[in-house]
């Protein structure tokens, strides 16, 4: 798909004073300039569009609205898209820059950690079609990411166990040595967000060896949809009140339950990637009616061939297998019996 650049940098400003002029058109999390007064200066108003970071803002319907604006400010095609935000921002905007003018250049300036270890990698571009997840997209890498940590400093904690969240699932893909410290210092990490330097660079490093190879992910890349099939029903049947990385990493302790009854994977290794996952699992409660919602949101997931679910399951750590298995009655007592007796946290459970 073509190189691109990615610099770690002390202070995003520096970049914006050398490098923007008048071919930069922003798109930009709304909430940022409320946090970074500075943007005020640096995000010329008529070169700027505020957006709200949230899935009804990753749709065709917004796309045209912000393409309508960028055409009536006199975007051209030698102009840049720059996207300052999240994933979400980052999704619309690769999104827009792929298709205005059959593909105009776009930077992107991650400021959430998933964004930052995760998302600023690998090209793709997501849409969200009629309430279903990221149903359509292309692949449309940046020419150059700026990784600024700063940004980490203002997210809430459930923002940075969203991220972590996505890290263990790559750690977890590759048996990284940085899992367990990364679980050890959690509570640390959520506080002192300068800590997650090394740890943003071992999941970059994890995704790039995987991406180098299979950008298109027609292949291994696959294997990153770990946690993510059984995670993205959850963000949807909560409405979205889960947040991705920990509806990721719920996802992968149930795909590991899935593997423990199916005889792939041991007692004794569910046991111990249990003791890492549950540290960042959500407090969240599925309970009957939610849980036939849930079947449901799974037998429509993108990924599905046939009326099997395509999913990721896991034999251990590093050990991950793509299978498909039936939407049946068995599947369903499954998942009931590990959101009864694994996920269920007693105090959320009580009242049931
Ligand atoms: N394209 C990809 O490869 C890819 C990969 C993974 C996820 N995604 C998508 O990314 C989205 C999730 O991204 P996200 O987790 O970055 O969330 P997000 O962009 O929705 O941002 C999460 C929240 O953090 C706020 N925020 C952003 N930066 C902030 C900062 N520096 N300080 C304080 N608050 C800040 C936002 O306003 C928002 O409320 C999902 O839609 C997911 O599908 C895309």
């Amino acid at each position: 798909m073509g190189d691109y650049q990615l610099h770690f940098v002390d202070d995003y400003r520096q970049v914006w004073h050398r490098e923007s002029d008048a071919r930069w058109f922003i798109i930009a999390d709304e909430k940022l300039l409320g946090l970074y007064p500075e943007l005020e200066d640096l995000l010329p108003p008529e070169r700027r569009f505020l957006v709200p970071a949230c899935e009804e803002t990753k749709t065709l319907e917004y796309a045209q609205l912000l393409i309508g604006q960028l055409i009536a400010a006199s975007i051209r095609k030698n102009s840049v898209l720059v996207a300052l935000g999240g994933g979400v921002i980052q999704d619309i905007t690769a999104f827009i820059a792929s298709i205005l003018f059959r593909g105009i250049e776009w930077r992107f300036f991650p400021t959430t950690l998933l964004a930052q270890a995760d998302s600023c990698i690998g090209s793709k571009t997501s849409i969200n079609f009629q309430g279903y997840k990221n149903l359509l997209g292309n692949f449309y890498p940046p020419s150059n990411v700026y990784l600024d940590l700063r940004f980490l400093q203002t997210l809430s904690k459930k923002e940075i166990q969203s991220g972590i969240g996505e890290m263990l699932h790559f750690y977890l893909y590759d048996n990284s040595v940085f899992t367990g410290p990364m679980m050890e210092q959690y509570d640390r990490l959520i506080e002192e967000r300068n800590l997650l330097k090394n740890y943003i660079r071992e999941s970059l490093r994890i995704k790039k060896s995987v991406v180098e190879i299979d950008e298109r992910d027609q292949s291994i890349r696959n294997l990153f949809n770990y946690g993510h099939t059984f995670g993205h029903a959850l963000e949807k049947v909560s409405h979205y009140e889960v947040v991705h990385g920990q509806a990721v990493t719920f996802g992968m302790d149930l795909a590991n339950y899935i593997s423990l009854r199916l005889g792939l994977m041991s007692e004794k290794e569910f046991d111990s990637l249990h003791r890492l996952l549950k540290i960042n699992l959500p407090e969240y409660l599925l309970d009957q009616t939610a849980l036939t919602d849930y079947m449901q949101t799974l037998a429509k997931d993108k990924k599905n061939v046939s009326c099997n679910l395509t999913c990721i399951l896991a034999a251990g750590s590093g050990r991950l297998v793509k299978k498909e298995i039936p939407l049946d009655d068995r599947l369903r007592k499954i998942i009931e019996m590990y959101l009864n007796q694994i996920f269920c946290p007693t105090d959320l459970c009580a009242g049931q």
